[in-house]
C-alpha cells in the first residue's frame, strides 16, 4: 500500500511535469493551451505557482512516453491517467486530451490528480464533452478530502488568519495574481466535512465566495450547516448574476474587489435568514418554518456566547421574540446532546 501510493505519486509527478512542457515546449501546447491561459490573463508567475499545463489532442502521448520510461500500464491505470478496456490489444488511451490542465495537489504539495478543462466551451461544456474533467478516486485522491489551492493558500491563510472559499480552480488562480492567496476551491463538489477540517487546520475564519447565480446561493446554503456544526465562523459573499470571483475581479481590479468583499459580507446566520425570509413573503406557515429552519442552524453553533449573539441578532431580522427563540432552541439542544 505505501509502496503504491509512492509510485502513484512518482507518475503523477511526471505527467505534471510532461504537462507542463507540452504546455511550453510544442507547437500546439504554445498555440492552444498558452494562448488559452493568456487569454484568462494568467502570467508566467501564476501559471509556474500552479504548474499549469496542456495534454495534447493525441490519443496515447502521455502513456507513450511513460511506457517508454518504463511506467506500467497498470501504474498508468491506477493512477487515473490511462483508459484501458478489458480485452483490448492495445494499452489504452489517455484520459486527458486536448485540454488545459490544473495539477489537484495536497497539503504537501505533492500532485495527487488532475483537473482538465476543454479549450472552448459555453457555459456548461461543448457538445457531450464535459467543461472539466478530473481524475477519478485513486488511493491517493479521495475528491471530497480534497481543497484545490490548499498547498498554494496555507501560509496565507494561517497569516491572514482567514480563508477564502470559492468554486473553481480559476476563481483560486485568478484571486492569487490579484494578491488573495488565502483562497482555496472545492470544485465544484458540496462541501464536506473533511474539507471544513481542513480549512480549520489553518484558521476558523471562513468566507464564503460563491458564483452568483441561483446555484452558487443554494450551494452557499448548503454547505454551511456543517461549518457551523464544526465551530468555525462563516459569512458569505455573493456577486453580482452572472459573476464568479474569477470574472468579478478581472473586471473591477483587486482593490474594488476587496472593496466588495468588506461591504457585502454578511455572516451566515443573517445570509440564510435573509434568503429565506424573502422566499416566504407574508405567508405565515412559511414564515413559521424559516423560524424554525434558522433556529436549527443557531443551535448548531458549539459555542454558547455565540448563539446568544445570533439568537438577538434573528430576532431583530424575524421581528419574533427572542426569549421564544431561545428556548425553542434549547428544546432542539437537548434533543441532539
Ligand atoms: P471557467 O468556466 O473555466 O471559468 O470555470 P469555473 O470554475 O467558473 O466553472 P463553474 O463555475 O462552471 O464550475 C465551478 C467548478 O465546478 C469548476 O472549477 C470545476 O471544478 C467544477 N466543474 C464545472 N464543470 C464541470 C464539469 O463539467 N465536470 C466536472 N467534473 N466538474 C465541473
Ligand atoms: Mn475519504
Ligand atoms: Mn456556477
Ligand atoms: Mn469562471
Ligand atoms: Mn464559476
Amino acid at each position: 500500500r505505501q509502496n503504491e501510493r509512492e509510485s502513484l505519486y512518482i507518475i503523477l509527478n511526471f505527467a505534471k511535469n510532461f504537462y507542463v512542457n507540452q504546455l511550453h515546449d510544442t507547437e500546439e501546447g504554445q498555440a492552444i493551451g498558452l494562448s488559452y491561459f493568456r487569454e484568462r490573463g494568467f502570467s508566467q508567475e501564476t501559471r509556474q505557482k500552479f504548474e499549469l499545463g496542456y495534454s495534447l489532442d493525441t490519443w496515447d502521448a502521455l502513456s507513450r512516453e511513460a511506457l517508454a520510461k518504463g511506467f506500467s500500464v497498470d501504474i498508468l491505470e491506477k493512477a487515473g491517467l490511462l483508459i484501458h478496456r478489458e480485452g483490448s490489444q492495445t494499452a489504452g488511451y489517455d484520459r486527458f486530451r486536448g485540454r488545459v490542465i490544473f495539477p489537484i495537489h495536497n497539503v504537501a504539495g505533492k500532485v495527487i490528480a488532475f483537473g482538465a478543462r476543454i479549450l472552448k466551451a459555453d457555459k456548461h461544456g461543448r457538445g457531450n464533452q464535459p467543461k472539466y474533467l478530473n481524475s477519478p478516486e485513486t488511493e491517493v485522491y479521495h475528491k471530497s478530502d480534497v481543497l484545490y489551492g490548499i498547498y498554494q493558500a496555507k501560509n496565507a491563510i494561517r497569516q491572514k488568519e482567514h480563508c477564502y472559499l470559492v468554486e473553481g480552480y480559476t476563481d483560486v488562480i485568478s484571486l492569487h495574481q490579484a494578491g488573495i492567496e488565502n483562497v482555496v476551491a472545492s470544485s465544484g463538489t458540496s462541501l464536506t466535512v473533511e474539507q471544513i477540517r481542513l480549512i480549520g487546520r489553518f484558521t476558523p475564519n471562513i468566507t464564503i465566495l460563491y458564483d452568483g447565480d441561483v446555484a452558487g446561493v443554494k450551494a452557499a446554503l448548503r454547505g454551511l450547516d456543517l461549518v457551523l456544526e464544526e465551530g468555525l465562523n462563516v459569512s458569505v459573499v455573493l456577486f453580482p448574476d452572472g459573476d464568479d470571483p474569477d470574472s468579478f475581479v478581472r473586471k473591477v481590479g483587486a482593490e474594488a474587489f476587496k472593496e466588495h468583499i468588506r461591504k457585502a459580507s454578511r455572516d451566515f446566520i443573517s445570509f440564510k435568514t435573509e434568503i429565506l425570509l424573502q422566499d416566504a413573503g407574508n405567508d405565515p406557515f412559511k414564515l413559521a418554518a424559516v423560524i424554525s429552519e434558522v433556529v436549527n442552524s443557531v443551535v448548531k453553533i458549539p459555542d454558547a456566547i455565540k448563539r446568544q449573539v445570533f439568537f438577538h441578532r434573528i430576532s431583530e431580522m424575524m421581528k419574533v421574540d427572542e426569549q421564544m427563540l431561545i428556548s425553542e432552541g434549547n428544546k432542539l439542544l437537548r434533543k441532539t446532546h
